[in-house]
């Protein structure tokens, strides 16, 4: 107890600092101070006006959700500072690095000191030390270092920014308590990017950059071991999600003992529960604790928040008094999305752009002048209506409206004005993150189109290609998710006769689809490789820009980058019921730097699943592997 009261005194000028330091307490809300956490108004909760009120007072009748284990409703042997030990539950993240600086993440709950039965006390902080090293012994004096509070405000959540580093450099962080500096997190390993003017070909040492790509992680759905393959298996250097990182709802998944806790989610509870267990996956945990990561959205795809959402609703709830009704738990879009977002950015180590504009994620990457990352938010920013079952007609009579924006006016600025900067810098590559599918895609049987996709939005993309095309804006590489299928394409307009797909001439890039994590296919849950090609002949064929389509596979895909080459290789699992790193490689794909094609032969002429276009006219297709294969859950 001495320890507690040292820093009880220590801590008494500086809680507020300490707390701001935390960016989980007013991210993302910070200019919103009716939304955010006042760090403020926590300090006094925290001090000891506070501290005489809580051992006085019975909290028996403290029903907040948040304060579920609070100290047995007797406040006596409440501190200021926890100091009965801390528990670093799931490990540690890092994201977002820059050039000098990346965000550092951990959870640090308070647990009961050795031989004691009481439950740890929730009403005081928990005080967390961080430091970061160039060398994974963690000798010699840290790059930065500093400390910051956390507590049940936050779901125990500690996200700070390391500041100060070098550029382009390679780093290993650790956590400590307070109170015992003796108590540690797991070390972690992270590095920064280049400066935006570092030449193309020294970025990374030299070395060409790996970027592991997923979307779609459905905990239910199977075990996430694309990510523990790419952090174990690969040359990845970072990792990104396109979003469905988690998903809002329940589902079956007993029989591959993944069974979600909790309801279908609508409150901040709900939210916290779901992330708080998903980073229980042990490939997950471990991909977070050895690359930096950057993800779009919380909704940031839809289910981060809601099946199909759109800008004030998703498929079962918005904001009319029906439409929270409607809802299981009958909260109202709104307060879902914000509940969501909340827990979003306590959980993951995402930076938050602009301090008044709470939904924005959208944001840019410049790394060296090799290239340009942009993360898109085409879910929930500013997004006009999209298909929400019931209003399917009425969605597919206006996707051709001009006015019809899938990312809102401020961030369609944004984007022309990074693509034309990133050209006008010259960076060699322009590498889009988004969502959804961007290429036209008909589907052979119906003739229809996914209007939840940029097939719902098409005015908008044609914005997309005339702004390229009117400013020769070269070496754009668009990724996908979202579909949960593999789809790669050649970069053209719709329909365009100008655009050759046998030789890609036309073409004003590449668009690289990968399929899910773990979500089911959308050929069919659990189809053999063999059933899929069947229907994947059908699109490649039905598609002119469409030269390689794959549905039976989960997994992921790397983006190898040098300034002459960018190196797509699409992996699948083996085995998703259990976990394991059992893998393949299933296709490559090579693009040259000023040719805005895939490099012909596509996939060197030949995949391991899947169909390419060459194959079209071959009475077979390539053989399935011989491996034994559960593609889905
Ligand atoms: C609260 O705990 C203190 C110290 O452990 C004890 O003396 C006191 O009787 C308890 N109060 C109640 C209401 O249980
Ligand atoms: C620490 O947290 C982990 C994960 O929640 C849990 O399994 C473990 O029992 C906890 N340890 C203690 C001492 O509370
Ligand atoms: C993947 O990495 C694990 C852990 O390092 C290793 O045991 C396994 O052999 C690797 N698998 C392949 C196919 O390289
Ligand atoms: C809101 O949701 C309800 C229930 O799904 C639906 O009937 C209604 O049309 C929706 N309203 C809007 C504006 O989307
Ligand atoms: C591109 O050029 C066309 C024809 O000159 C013009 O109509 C259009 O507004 C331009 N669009 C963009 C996005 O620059
Ligand atoms: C392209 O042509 C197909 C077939 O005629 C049509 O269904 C589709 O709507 C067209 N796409 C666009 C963007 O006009
Ligand atoms: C592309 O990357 C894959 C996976 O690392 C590798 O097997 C292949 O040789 C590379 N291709 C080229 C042309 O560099």
């Amino acid at each position: 107890m001495l320890s507690t009261l040292v820093l009880f005194l220590a801590v008494g000028a500086q809680a507020t600092q300490l707390l701001d330091r935390n960016l989980a307490y007013r991210s993302p809300f910070i200019n919103a101070p009716h939304l955010s956490l006042n760090t403020k108004s926590l300090e006094k909760r925290f001090q000891s006006a506070a501290l005489v009120r809580r051992q006085t007072q019975d909290a028996s009748p403290f029903k907040d959700e948040h304060y579920f284990t609070f100290f047995g409703g007797n406040f006596s042997n409440a501190q200021v500072v926890w100091s009965g030990g801390v528990n670093f539950t799931h490990r540690v993240a890092s994201g977002d690095p820059l050039d000098t600086s990346v965000l550092l993440w951990t959870r640090a709950q308070g647990v009961s000191p050795a031989g004691s039965t009481a439950l740890p006390d929730q009403s005081v902080p928990v005080c967390v030390s961080f430091k970061i090293f160039n060398n994974p012994e963690l000798s010699g004096s840290p790059a930065d270092s500093g400390s910051a509070f956390t507590s049940y405000d936050v779901d125990w959540t500690l996200k700070v920014e390391a500041t100060g580093l070098q550029p382009d450099t390679k780093y290993w962080f650790q956590f400590a308590d307070c109170t015992n500096p003796a108590s540690v997190s797991p070390i972690g390993a992270t590095r920064t990017f280049a400066s935006s003017t570092t030449p193309a070909d020294e970025v990374n040492g030299g070395k060409p950059m790996t970027f592991a790509v997923f979307s779609c992680s459905q905990f239910q759905a199977g075990w996430f071991n694309a990510y523990g393959v790419a952090a174990q298996n690969t040359s990845a250097d970072v990792f990104i999600h396109l979003g469905d990182y988690m998903y809002e709802t329940t589902g079956n998944g007993a029989n591959i003992g993944r069974v979600t806790l909790g309801r279908e989610l609508a409150t901040i509870k709900d939210y916290r529960q779901r992330l708080n267990q998903y980073r229980t996956d042990a490939s997950l945990a471990f991909a977070h604790q050895h690359h930096p990561w950057i993800t779009v959205w919380v909704s940031l795809d839809d289910h981060e928040v809601a099946n199909n959402a759109w800008k004030a609703g998703s498929s079962d709830s918005n904001d009319t008094e029906i439409g929270c009704s409607f809802s299981d738990s009958g909260a109202c879009f709104t307060d879902r999305k914000l509940a969501a977002i909340r827990a979003y950015h306590e959980w993951m180590p995402i930076r938050q752009v602009i301090a008044d504009d709470k939904l924005r994620i959208w944001r840019n990457f410049q790394i060296g002048k090799l290239l340009d990352l942009a993360m898109l938010d085409t879910r929930n920013y500013d997004r006009d209506i999209t298909d929400l079952d019931y209003n399917r007609a009425l969605v597919n009579s206006v996707k051709d409206d001009e006015g019809r924006s899938l990312m809102g006016v401020e961030q369609e600025t944004w984007f022309y004005d990074t693509l034309s900067e990133s050209q006008k810098r010259e960076a060699v590559w322009r590498i889009v993150g988004q969502q959804i599918v961007f290429s036209q895609l008909i589907n052979p049987k119906q003739g229809s189109v996914d209007l939840d996709a940029w097939d719902g939005y098409r005015k908008n993309r044609a914005r997309i290609f005339d702004h390229l095309s009117n400013n020769s804006i070269s070496n754009t590489v668009i990724l996908s998710g979202d579909s949960h299928d593999n789809w790669v394409s050649d970069l053209a307009r719709p329909n365009d006769t100008s655009y050759d797909e046998v030789t890609g001439n036309g073409a004003f890039g590449v668009e690289f689809g990968g399929t899910a994590v773990t979500s089911p296919s959308s050929f069919g849950t659990n189809i053999s490789p063999a059933d899929a090609d069947v229907i994947s002949r059908g699109f490649v064929a039905q598609n002119p820009e469409l030269q390689w389509s794959e549905g039976s596979f989960r997994g992921f895909f790397t983006l190898t980058v040098d300034p002459g080459t960018l190196n797509a290789t699409f992996y699948g699992m083996k085995d998703i019921t259990n976990p394991n790193l059992d893998h393949l490689e299933i296709a490559n794909f090579i693009v040259k730097a000023g040719e805005n094609k895939l490099s012909r032969p596509v996939a060197g002429g030949a995949v391991t699943a899947g169909i390419i276009k060459a194959a079209l006219n071959s009475s077979t297709s390539a053989p399935a592997t011989s491996a034994s294969v559960t593609a889905g859950a």
